[in-house]
């Protein structure tokens, strides 16, 4: 790689050469999995070419149990920061590459290690349990990690009298609190994403399609929750969309998941919630910074890759591994 590369690398995020408009994407990065022994893992919410080129999809529980055991020396993260970040903690020694460094979270950006270091120590014997989408410095901060699908079990594997600080995510701490009855000490941050459902908009919508139901990811906001005949993350939601009976599901998360749940019920029909605003999507912007174009970039040249320092890796390491401890003995 030479330095002009790497200088624009730095500056754009992402590698941008020109791709020969014949070449067969599909077949050029099969190719180059097998020659590099690299594996693509890829979160529900990316665009359904890399869901379809994965070799692994899921939800953030999934995608760290699958980085903590895969063989491969190369981990193509098609996700966001944070999800890289811990592909690297529990895999140190493989070379972990994200298509595009931007790919960031709002969630995670709403949670400064340095002020959430301050707000800790207001509460010194509690214990912290943090989401997974946060920087991996917060996690060093942290007693146990947790995703959306395992946050209540995580909670109710405590002490009924522990006092917990659940952050970062103020939406998915709430509705925590709620199913556990527990009084969770909660960090104000939240997804721009999920917050932007429109309650309004769905009783609509629900009006007209009154056979339909509608789902939810716990990070939207309670009001939205309240209307919801099922919450769960994204795994949950799709296996929802499989097991009940309905013909039409609301789905009030980003629009990705879409792909799998249309895939795994050809015959039923999925709208996506409607949003506050005049737009008629839902994507995550960081999600969908990846591209199939910038992953077999990135396969191919072996950048950008994400790094950890030993520290963090060392402190963070241990929270997300007793989160995958407690979801191992539960079975999930
Ligand atoms: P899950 O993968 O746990 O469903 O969470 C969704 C999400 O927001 C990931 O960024
Ligand atoms: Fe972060 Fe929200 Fe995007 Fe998930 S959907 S990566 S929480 S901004």
């Amino acid at each position: 790689m030479n330095m002009d590369t790497l200088a624009e690398l730095n500056k754009k995020g992402y590698l941008e050469e020109s791709i020969d408009p014949t070449l067969d994407l599909f077949a050029e990065i099969e190719k180059l999995k097998k020659e590099k022994n690299a594996i693509v893992l890829a979160h529900y919410y990316q665009e359904p070419d890399i869901q379809d080129i994965a070799d692994y999809i899921g939800d953030s529980l999934g995608l760290s149990q699958e980085a903590a055991k895969t063989e491969a020396d190369v981990i193509v993260f098609a996700g966001v920061h944070f999800m890289a970040e811990t592909a690297k903690i529990l895999s140190p020694e493989k070379t972990v590459l994200l298509p595009d460094l931007k790919a960031g979270c709002s969630l995670a950006d709403s949670c400064p290690p340095h002020l959430f270091r301050k707000f800790k120590e207001k509460y010194p014997d509690h214990l912290v349990i943090t989401y997974v989408n946060c920087t991996a410095e917060l996690k060093a901060l942290s007693d146990i990690v947790c995703t959306s699908t395992n946050a209540v079990q995580i909670v109710e594997s405590l002490p009924k009298d522990q006092k917990i600080i659940f952050g970062p995510d103020k939406n998915l701490g709430a509705w925590v609190a709620k199913k556990t009855g527990r009084d969770l000490v909660l960090w104000n941050g939240a997804c721009m994403v999920h917050e932007i459902f429109s309650r309004e908009k769905i009783t609509k919508l629900k009006e007209r399609h009154p056979n339909a139901k509608f789902i939810a990811h716990p990070e939207c906001e309670e009001s939205v929750l309240q209307m919801a005949d099922y919450i769960g993350s994204t795994t949950g939601l799709l296996k929802y969309s499989i097991q009940n009976e309905a013909q039409e599901f609301i789905v009030a998360t980003e629009s990705g998941i879409i792909h799998q749940m249309e895939k795994a019920n050809p015959n039923k029909t999925f709208i996506p919630a409607p949003p506050n605003n005049s737009c008629a999507c839902n994507d995550c912007p960081y999600m969908k910074r990846n591209t199939l174009e910038k992953l077999y970039l990135c396969i191919k040249n072996g950048l950008p890759e994400v790094n950890v320092p030993a520290d963090i890796i060392v402190r963070a390491r241990k929270p997300i591994e007793r989160m995958l401890e407690i979801s191992a003995g539960l079975g999930l």
